[in-house]
């Protein structure tokens, strides 16, 4: 079976990918510098603690494990924080991937997985986007990820690399299998947040009811983790099978308001949660719903989450076993 190394193996998505890639007979090497994953998320896979910026070292390990494909998540994901620190983003996100390109050309690896991000559209007139709609982010996050897209789409032409760009929506939920979730620190995303707030009682500050959407607030596409991960293993056995260079975006193609997220979360939980309103959060789209058509036709990808009860109910049983969990061995 083909190598795959997983660049960012220790974070939420990174980690679940990586376990599934191995459950389905991958050889799989994780990298992570462990800044912001966790070593726990990696379990026994085969791991080596280095920043992708450190392209000796991603050299010597692509030629001694005779990688075949890279899956790259390693990047900073935080959109809030990436427009109060755009170099920090700039300099991770484009950098590193820039040091991983260089290292992939040095040893001659010709396939990659990246993960991109629904970001790159920014505000659409559009009821959902397909992946034609026009780049227009809104955040230096949104940036980094266009940038890396654009490379990809150079290096395709003038070095023969073949990449899959997955642009995520909204990631959320717990994995079955491998019983990870998500645990960013700080945590800045909607559905782990209003979960504290019900085990805590603190009420969550919801980021601005003045959009023009339905109730006020933004509307997003929340997609369960192992559909994303599940996306990815399509996406690198297109490759592998000599498939070309393309990008996908990866959501159910249903749009939630952040009101109608903290109701699921109150019908799964069978509690309040408090809240208060808050002004908008710069670098926020008011909606962002993905026309996942093109997953589903040409990859053959089928959510098996599309309910997003059944996506926060995963959620809330990772916050309930917070102390108790056992990770992958
Ligand atoms: N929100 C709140 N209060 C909070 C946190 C979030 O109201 O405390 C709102 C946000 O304003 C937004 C929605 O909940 O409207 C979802 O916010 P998240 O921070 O959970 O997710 P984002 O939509 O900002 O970003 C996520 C990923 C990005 C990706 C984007 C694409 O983190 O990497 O989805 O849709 F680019």
């Amino acid at each position: 079976m083909p190598k795959i190394l997983v660049t960012g193996g220790a974070g939420y998505i990174g980690s679940i990918t990586a376990h599934l890639l191995a459950r389905r007979g991958y050889g799989v090497v994780v990298v992570d510098d462990l800044s912001r994953g966790h070593q726990h998320n990696i379990g026994s896979l085969p791991f080596e603690k280095l920043n992708v910026v450190d392209t000796p070292a991603l050299v010597g390990l692509l030629s001694l494990e005779h990688v075949d494909a890279v899956v790259h998540f390693a990047a900073y994901l935080s959109v809030g924080e990436s427009v109060a620190k755009p170099e920090l983003y700039f300099s991770n996100n484009v950098g590193g991937t820039l040091s991983l390109l260089n290292a992939m050309a040095k040893a001659q690896v010709k396939h990659l997985v990246f993960s991109s991000s629904a970001a790159v559209y920014g505000t659409q007139e559009l009821p959902s986007i397909p992946e034609d709609a026009p780049f227009a982010p809104v955040s230096p996050y949104g940036e980094t990820k266009l940038m890396v897209e654009n490379v990809l789409r150079s290096l395709d032409r003038y070095s023969g690399l073949r990449s899959i760009a997955l642009r995520y929506f909204n990631a959320c939920g717990s994995d079955p299998e491998s019983g990870l979730g998500e645990e960013h620190e700080p945590e800045t995303h909607l559905i782990p947040l209003l979960l504290k707030a019900v085990v805590t009682g603190n009420p969550i500050t919801i980021f601005g009811d003045d959009y023009d959407t339905q109730d006020g607030t933004c509307i997003r596409d929340y997609v369960h983790v192992a559909d994303l991960a599940e996306a990815h293993l399509l996406a690198l056995e297109k490759l592998l099978g000599g498939g070309a260079s393309d990008a996908f975006n990866v959501g159910t193609g249903v749009g939630h308001s952040v009101l109608q997220v903290l109701r699921a979360i109150e019908e799964v939980t069978g509690r309040t949660v408090p809240y208060e309103m808050g002004p908008r959060r710069a670098g926020d789209p008011a909606v962002l719903v993905a026309n996942s058509d093109k997953l589903q036709r040409v990859l053959g990808w089928k959510p098996r989450f599309a309910d997003l009860v059944d996506i926060v109910e995963t959620a809330w049983q990772f916050e309930k076993n917070k102390g108790k969990r056992e990770y992958p061995k």
